[in-house]
């Protein structure tokens, strides 16, 4: 069965840099999909602005294309498409000048939610703030939607958040960080809080460790300027990684709310302890072939920047004292593989006599591919001859057990700008979050910039460098394998 989809109010959606790579393989097709799900209402309206010089049926057509390329969804149709360019219409547009905006206001209705995608770089947002309020396209009503990188620092975070505070309440700034609308990611919050089963047990007491990991296959190929001023750290850890290790550990909030769940995630953020150089490992892959390197790739040959992270982190609070949280995320690994581990401590005091190759229970919240839950059990090994122990998993793969209903699950971009049309701010990063999250990200890249630290080569398709094995060995525990 497929959940019943309740159309959104009506909205104006002005999406700035339309013609970029994020609206043709994201937000276009995003849109479309919803509008297939029936959660569009008939009147959106969805107005793209750029320098692109086309004109609305220039813009109808590139929708077209994005669409055919990037929808296989069985619920649309050629009807639909029709129907679905019909809502959108374009402004040439040029940021720095002042003509445009007058023209761009005449297609935003009175009395209907207006919302700005900044689909640019963040070079822009202040300057597209300034010309939004300047030129009265905005009201107390409206949205503004920014997308990561948000910042490359706590002082330009800062700077940036002063620039659209000036022109925008906290309310009305919707930080888009995508991972937050994966749906295995609020499951997680799912399976947290609306159990009462592993609550009890999510604390220092229980678990000995975490891992999380967000693995990838692919290299940089292709986005090598902009990675390489990035790296790992900036790229994933202080925006995805964080967030995953934010949702596990925070306190139950009082209410599932924007503020009491981002008020929760800052106060994971500010215990986290400051991460010695002994408690991470950076690599940097090497090539398989001729020019398949990161350095190939990278536009510069004595680059230092790390395809790869591996951190230990401490949280200094009640709850995780004693129990660390261990990170790792790169380019170019064995297999694309996202999840979130809880290796839970031993029994107490075995009754059973004999051993066997105890793993311990783990709990695994797979976020990619094949999203679901694995929850390892000991049991008895099947037969006679004694009671023998051995270990299964207990896995509920979410396509398998919620069939049809999974298969048209919104992707993550679509979830969220359905919210922000909402106004539903709870998967959103709050500016005081992201902020936190710089503050504690920046003493550690700063550590290996002081000391020229070369990332540690590792090969393609593996699981990175060996260090990284030793940061968990070293405590006498192993990471779980990569593997699709
Ligand atoms: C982006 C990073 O934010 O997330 C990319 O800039 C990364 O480098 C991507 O590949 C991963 O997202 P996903 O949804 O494919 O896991």
């Amino acid at each position: 069965m497929v959940a019943k989809t309740i159309p959104v109010d009506p909205f104006d959606l002005v999406i700035l840099g339309a013609t970029g790579d994020l609206a043709q393989r994201k937000i276009l097709p995003g849109l479309y999909r919803r509008m297939c799900a029936g959660q569009l209402p008939s009147d959106a309206r969805i107005i793209g602005a750029s320098r692109t010089d086309i004109n609305a049926d220039g813009f109808r057509a590139f929708a077209r294309k994005a669409i055919t390329e990037y929808v296989k969804d069985s619920r649309c149709n050629t009807q639909g498409l029709d129907l679905f360019l019909a809502m959108l219409d374009y402004e040439k547009l040029d940021v720095f000048a002042d003509d445009g905006w007058k023209q761009l206001k005449r297609h935003l209705r009175k009395g209907v939610i207006s919302a700005f995608y900044f689909s640019v770089g963040p070079n822009l947002f202040g300057e597209i703030s300034h010309k939004l309020t300047k030129h009265k396209l905005t009201d107390e009503n409206s949205r503004i939607v920014v997308e990561k990188p948000f910042g490359h620092d706590l002082t330009s975070a800062q700077a940036l958040n002063r620039d659209l505070t000036s022109c925008f309440d906290e309310h009305q700034i919707y930080r888009i960080d995508h991972y937050l609308g994966k749906e295995t990611v609020q499951n997680l919050m799912a399976i947290r809080f609306g159990n009462a089963l592993f609550e009890p047990l999510w604390n220092a007491q229980h678990v000995d460790h975490v891992q999380i990991t967000v693995a990838e296959d692919l290299g940089i190929a292709g986005r090598g300027a902009y990675y390489n001023k990035s790296g790992a750290m900036r790229d994933m850890v202080q925006n995805h990684l964080m967030q995953l290790l934010c949702l596990t550990a925070m306190e139950p909030p009082s209410k599932y709310s924007a503020d009491a769940v981002r008020d929760e995630k800052l106060k994971v953020i500010r215990a986290l302890e400051p991460v010695p150089e002994s408690d991470y490992v950076r690599g940097q892959y090497s090539g398989e072939k001729n020019n398949d390197s990161y350095l190939d790739h990278a536009e510069d040959p004595d680059s230092l920047t790390e395809s790869y992270i591996a951190l230990k982190v401490n949280i200094a609070n009640w709850r995780w004292a004693g129990t660390p949280f261990y990170l790792r995320t790169g380019k170019r690994l064995r297999a694309r593989m996202s999840e979130i581990a809880v290796v839970f401590k031993d029994p107490p005091h075995s009754i059973f006599e004999g051993e066997f190759n105890r793993k311990g229970n783990v709990l695994v919240i797979r976020l990619q591919p094949d999203e679901g839950i694995t929850l390892r059990v000991t049991i008895k090994e099947p037969g006679p001859g004694g009671m023998r122990l051995t270990e299964v998993p207990l896995d509920m793969a979410f396509s398998e057990a919620l069939g049809e209903q999974f298969s048209f699950l919104p992707d993550a971009y679509e979830r969220l700008i359905m919210d922000v049309i909402r106004g539903d701010q709870t998967l959103f990063m709050r500016g005081d979050e992201v902020e936190a999250a710089w503050a504690w990200v920046d003493p550690i890249i700063h550590g290996w910039q002081r000391s020229h630290q070369r990332p540690l080569p590792y090969d393609p398709a593996s699981s990175g460098p060996d260090d990284a094995l030793m940061l968990l060995h070293r405590d006498g525990r192993r990471w779980r394998k990569i593997k699709a």
